[in-house]
């Protein structure tokens, strides 16, 4: 805890993560006391409080601290602490502790909109995602002083899912964050291509498939670009930077930059997108109006992003990111089975992975919390996930992208 009025929410995400069966050992920094008394905290946790890196038991408290967490939450985290965390000063047992772990690190920022949306701010918190840390973004409400604004803590509940699904994909490989520095990019939702300013052509894809699989990567230590049509309605899972775009088009161009940006080129592609294979050849600035008759909307067709980029990687000598794409079908009795519509696409399309699920089974895919996949990759494997949560499907599918990255650099 850093010290803001938040702090005495502190309190509740310590007695969630007590009941969620975590061992809790708060860090309060100076200014944190004059929010909530440590008594309140050493009630609830399971350790005993600690502020200073002097005069406790321990000698070296920061370093046992960051050696033995499997996890760092700060919260609420101040511009102070996000500023000394990036810029690597530790004043204090909480700075000295976040510079003395390897495990991830959970930075919940709080504090007046002005000072969230202060340049400064906003580079420190990019250059600590950059890096790998995970944050959970600020609401907008009620500030201290009776302020509206962005900068609010989140809601407890949401801290501790986020610092849950941080600790549930450690834990599962073993504690460690097994794709620490692969960059990924991952595009989610359906694109929406205009016919005039307030009518487009899009399809039914909910982008959630997209958003888990975005979370997972993130958990296992990624550096995670989600291109995403859904921004708007959908929460950025910790530690992912989300671009927002609308068509197609654009989200050729975001995928684009971000795999060949300079010193940073992705290492991971996955299309989860439901991309418009059409768009109007034609889009009108003006509404068009009823009056003027029903328009003839001409189609043309948009590029095969995954397709295109699976090509240019061909052309390379196969020197490009692992690309794993998404069909979305309908298996016809006596046609071919999902498995073999799936081993179909990774051929036509020239990718590593193909993830294909069967649209017309109730609650898969489309609109639906739920899925149903046969995930089949390069290598001949073929994995059936049954009807699950879209946050499973989105551990098998990262489990398939995983192999095949720790394959290549075993073999490079
Ligand atoms: N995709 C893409 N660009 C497009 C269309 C699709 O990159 N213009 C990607 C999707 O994001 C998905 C994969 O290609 O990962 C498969 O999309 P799907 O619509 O199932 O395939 P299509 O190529 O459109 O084939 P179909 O004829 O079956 O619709």
């Amino acid at each position: 805890m850093s010290g803001g009025i938040a702090a005495y929410k502190a309190a509740e995400i310590c007695r969630r993560l007590m009941d969620a069966g975590a061992t809790v050992s708060p860090v309060m920094t100076i200014a944190a006391k004059r929010f909530i008394g440590e008594a309140t905290l050493s009630a609830l946790a399971s350790e005993p409080v600690r502020t200073s890196l002097w005069g406790g038991p321990e000698p070296i408290p920061h370093t046992r601290l960051g050696q033995s967490a499997d996890l760092v939450v700060v919260a609420p985290a101040t511009a102070r602490i996000i500023g000394s965390y990036a810029a690597g000063i530790s004043s204090d047992l909480l700075s000295a502790t976040l510079l003395a772990t390897r495990a991830p690190v959970l930075m919940c920022p709080a504090m007046h909109t002005e000072m969230w949306e202060h340049p400064a701010v906003a580079e420190n918190v990019a250059t600590l995602k950059r890096r790998g840390v995970h944050f959970v973004e600020p609401g907008v409400g009620r500030l201290a002083g009776g302020d509206l604004g962005a900068g609010r803590l989140a809601d407890p509940a949401d801290i501790v899912d986020a610092a849950s699904t941080l600790l549930r994909s450690s834990r599962s490989l073993g504690g460690v964050r097994s794709l620490h520095g692969v960059r990924a990019v991952v595009t989610a939702g359906g694109t929406r291509e205009p016919i005039d300013p307030v009518r487009y052509i899009g399809n039914r894809s909910s982008g959630r498939q997209g958003y888990a699989v975005a979370a997972e990567l993130a958990a296992r230590g990624a550096l995670v670009t989600l291109v995403s049509t859904v921004a708007s309605s959908l929460d950025a899972p910790a530690g992912v930077d989300v671009v927002e775009v609308e068509t197609a088009m654009e989200m050729l161009a975001s995928v684009e930059a971000c795999l060949t940006a300079p010193g940073s080129s992705a290492d991971l592609l996955v299309m989860t997108a439901a991309v418009a294979d059409f768009r109007p050849a034609m889009s009108s600035d003006q509404k068009i109006k009823r009056g003027s008759g029903v328009p003839d909307v001409q189609l043309v067709a948009n590029p095969d992003i995954l397709a295109g980029l699976a090509q240019a990687r061909h052309a390379n000598n196969a020197s490009g990111p692992l690309l794993v794409g998404f069909a979305a079908e309908t298996v016809r009795p006596g046609g071919p089975t999902l498995e073999e519509l799936a081993l179909s696409k990774l051929h036509s399309k020239g990718v590593d992975v193909i993830v294909a699920n069967d649209v017309a089974l109730p609650r898969v895919g489309f609109g639906h919390a739920t899925n149903a996949v046969v995930i089949v990759d390069r290598d001949g494997r073929s994995v059936e996930v049954p009807l699950t949560t879209k946050e499973k499907v989105a551990v098998a599918v990262v489990d398939a992208a995983e192999r095949i990255l720790l394959t290549r650099s075993l073999t490079s």
